[in-house]
């Protein structure tokens, strides 16, 4: 948890407006949009279905550019690079947890898990040693070799979010990803992604309208309708939230 004295700033968004489909009929997903993670915390971003949550984490991690404003992730602006230097920074600082898992089906456990690591050129001995000692964390030892698709939901989630996490990225960017699970095990994998990603060097950006998982939150970023309407830093004092 952040303190007042030591507060570092890891994603500043600043004045970002982002539109779909033509002008005549375009969707205003993001506008104007002013947010700021810190280093250490994991910052929950929360609002109802359509408010421009996804379209928001998209900017932060570089695979969507914004039509105006700034985004500047570990004091690096996103919106001057190019292609493949977005490519390049987003291989080594950042790691994604989707809703749906996005196993590769055809691998397994552990070679999903390796992946991250074999893009950025680690020999595959090296990954396949890196991927067993998250696979051991996470809690699947002796599952490495089956099929990723043939593990339940949440084992599911707990291999995504070895894989997100086995290349040790700063920034760990979430995108709702407890709501394909029951309340249980949706709160375990929650519980892991704390565990294994609160450092002081590290950030997390949960996306979710999941209020059960709210009381993980450091701090909660509440969107409506392509703007932050508010931010708390007591996951209580959204008890009652507009949605
Ligand atoms: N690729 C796209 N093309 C057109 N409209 C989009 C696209 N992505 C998102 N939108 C629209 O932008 C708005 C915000 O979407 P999104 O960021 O996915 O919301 P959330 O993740 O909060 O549900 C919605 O109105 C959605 O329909
Ligand atoms: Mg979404």
């Amino acid at each position: 948890m952040s303190t007042a004295t030591n507060i570092v700033t890891a994603v500043r968004i600043h004045g970002v407006d982002k539109s779909f489909g033509p002008a005549e009929s375009a969707v205003m997903a993001l506008k104007q949009v002013e947010f700021e993670a810190r280093q250490g915390e994991l910052i929950m971003l929360v609002g109802p279905s359509g408010c421009g949550k996804t379209t928001l984490l998209s900017v932060i991690a570089g695979t969507l550019r914004a039509d105006a404003g700034t985004t500047e992730v570990f004091g690096q602006r996103l919106d001057g690079l190019t292609q493949e230097e977005l490519t390049a920074f987003r291989r080594k600082n950042l790691g994604f947890v989707f809703q749906s898992f996005n196993l590769i089906p055809t691998l397994s456990v552990r070679e999903n898990v390796m992946v991250p690591l074999l893009i950025q050129g680690t020999s595959y001995a090296e990954a396949a040693a890196k991927a067993g000692e998250i696979l051991a964390k996470v809690g699947l030892e002796g599952r490495e070799d089956g099929s990723a698709t043939a593990l339940s939901g949440g084992q599911q989630q707990r291999v995504a979010i070895a894989r997100a996490l086995v290349h040790e990225p700063p920034l760990l960017i979430c995108d709702e990803p407890t709501s394909a699970l029951d309340k249980d095990t949706g709160g375990k994998v929650m519980e892991m992604i704390r565990e294994l990603s609160h450092s002081p060097k590290r950030c997390v950006i949960v996306v979710t309208h999941d209020q059960r998982i709210f009381r993980f939150a450091d701090r909660i970023a509440e969107m409506e309708d392509g703007r932050i309407s508010r931010v708390v830093d007591d996951p209580r004092q959204l008890e009652t939230p507009s949605y």
